[in-house]
């Protein structure tokens, strides 16, 4: 069995105070859990004070992106050996946001997870439709696109994907558990197909406005072994009740 992954993903939020204060509240509360994998992935800036407020607690460290070389000259970015070093353990890649913002492709994200998984990071890799992609029933093939180019020559050891309709990200319209399991079911069904029994132990999480009342539901879902969680987890409570409504599963 897979053991529950779950992910806060702060994105542009939180000075170092008030990392510190989020990621102590969440140390005291959810720190010592043994039976769940649980992430805290900060901005850049506060990956540090939060390695050392998480420090002796189960709680581990991720980023929300990296550079696709590992050192040069190459402004504004960061390496994989730079995050090792302030104490990550994951990073996340391709996320939606990066793909709309910021102009990541498939390609981009290729190259981000073969410069991870040869850095010593284990990459939390997204991928998901948009709304006009759902409503148009192109749902899976793009899910297949993204699936086929990003783990190109991809070794799958360490691997999580985390499966985010864009259409459900910080929303509050999270997807339904059966519209998640179908997806999360057809990645299963490529990581079958890729990796062969060694993908049995890849973890899929679903994120998109997971909240502490709707995570049980989706957890219960043969295919759905955690969550990626952006609004919900800047608050101390909400994400210690989501990672606690995970635990119970299956
Ligand atoms: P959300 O974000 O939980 O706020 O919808 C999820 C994500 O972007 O990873």
């Amino acid at each position: 069995m897979r053991k529950p992954f779950i992910a806060g993903n702060w994105k542009m939020y939180c000075t170092k105070p008030e990392a510190t204060k989020l990621a102590s509240g969440l140390a005291a509360s959810i720190g010592s859990l043994e039976e769940i994998d649980v992430a805290l992935c900060p901005p850049y800036t506060a990956l540090e004070t939060v390695h050392n407020v998480i420090a002796g607690t189960r709680l581990r460290l991720g980023a929300q992106d990296l550079a696709w070389e590992k050192e040069g000259a190459f402004t504004g970015e960061v390496s994989a050996l730079m995050l090792i070093d302030v104490g990550c353990e994951f990073v996340i890649i391709g996320h939606s946001e990066r793909r709309q913002f910021f102009g990541e492709t498939d390609q981009s994200v290729n190259r981000k997870l073969k410069a991870a998984i040869s850095g010593g990071l284990d990459p939390i890799m997204c991928v998901g439709e948009t709304l006009p992609e759902r409503e148009s029933g192109s749902t899976l093939d793009v899910i297949r696109r993204q699936l086929d180019g990003g783990l190109t020559g991809i070794a799958c050891e360490k691997l999580t994907i985390a499966y985010e309709p864009v259409w459900a990200i910080g929303t509050g319209r999270v997807a339904t558990p059966e519209q998640a399991q179908d997806v999360h079911a057809f990645i299963r069904g490529w990581l079958n197909h890729a990796y062969g029994p060694a993908a049995g132990g890849i973890r899929i999480q679903y994120g998109g406005s997971v909240k502490p009342d709707n995570v049980a539901g989706l957890m219960v879902q043969p295919d759905i072994d955690g969550a990626l969680v952006g609004g919900a987890s800047l608050k101390i409570e909400s994400f210690s009740d989501i990672v606690r409504g995970s635990t119970k599963r299956k």
